[in-house]
């Protein structure tokens, strides 16, 4: 039977939500904190629940191949993640299993449409922690495995617009893979929208009374990307992206949203909107499409 994607997620991924979760994995604890994009993640969960699938595939922008376009190829990984900028947030213990096959399968045909490719079949290699907070928020049990894609930093190489261009062929490489694999799988872009960011922390990481969007000018930014893809105009959103990302400082420069959106195959349809929230100051978005309905 032929494979197929039956979900895209927006799943952005500041260590501060697994933190402010204190799920056991996770070795410092908080007292709350940044409510409305956890409850917006709950609310995604609920209703993956009732779609069955098979494995996450998700692209992070925190594992960086400068050469190429890399897929974990390690069936398990077990290690401890600390966030280089966050260790006071996020020591967190993982273990995950690797879907191989589809990753090997996205790999070849990405290679074969011209992208420079890799497997990562190093089994000590630390996973991101990007894919692990996505991951987490939107399956906190674990038991799917995942398919973890790097981010070729194509927008600092080059520009946005080639990003986007080769984001697309990786999209539709993973598209062909996903429907000859029979798997039926989520996908996750695992980033923010505005991504400037304060450069202090308050005594108390959690303190909601401090923490707010960074600027005016982000939240217009962060606002017209979300009435956009709500709308159905994921075209155009693409179409914005280079200014989207350079304006707002967006995470987006990653490829991971761009990859998404083309391997959804450019939803005219409405986009699920279950939270939006600032963390140090960035713009958070929790969004789902589903191509085959929930
Ligand atoms: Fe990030």
């Amino acid at each position: 039977m032929s494979g197929s994607i039956v979900a895209g997620v927006l799943a952005p991924h500041p260590p501060h939500l697994v933190y402010a979760e204190n799920p056991p994995q996770n070795e410092p604890t908080a007292e709350c904190g940044w409510e409305t994009l956890r409850w917006g993640y709950e609310r995604l969960r609920k209703d993956l629940e009732g779609i069955d699938y098979d494995t996450l595939v998700v692209l992070s922008p925190h594992w960086q191949t400068y050469v190429g376009t890399h897929f974990l190829g390690v069936p398990h990984f077990k290690s401890l993640s600390v966030d280089p900028v966050f260790p006071n947030l996020f020591r967190f213990h993982y273990e995950l299993d690797v879907d191989v096959a589809l990753a090997q399968a996205i790999c070849s045909q990405a290679g074969g449409a011209g992208l420079v490719t890799k497997m990562m079949e190093n089994p000590d290699f630390r996973v991101d922690y990007g894919t692990i907070v996505s991951c987490h928020m939107t399956r906190p049990q674990w038991d799917k495995p995942i398919v973890g894609i790097s981010s070729c930093r194509a927008t600092s190489y080059y520009s946005v617009e080639v990003m986007q261009k080769q984001a697309a062929v990786l999209a539709e490489a993973t598209r062909k893979a996903v429907e000859e694999s029979g798997r039926r799988v989520v996908l996750i872009a695992s980033n923010s929208l505005s991504h400037s960011h304060f450069t202090t922390e308050s005594a108390v990481p959690e303190d909601m009374s401090k923490e707010h969007i960074m600027s005016h000018g982000q939240h217009m930014w962060d606002m017209r990307a979300i009435d956009l893809l709500r709308k159905g105009k994921t075209q155009q959103f693409v179409d914005e992206m280079p200014e989207f990302t350079s304006q707002a400082i967006s995470e987006t420069d990653a490829g991971a949203f761009t990859w998404m959106l083309h391997a959804l195959g450019m939803p005219e349809y409405e986009a699920e909107l279950y939270g939006y929230g600032t963390v140090i100051g960035t713009g958070n978005a929790v969004m789902a499409w589903y191509p085959e309905g929930k």
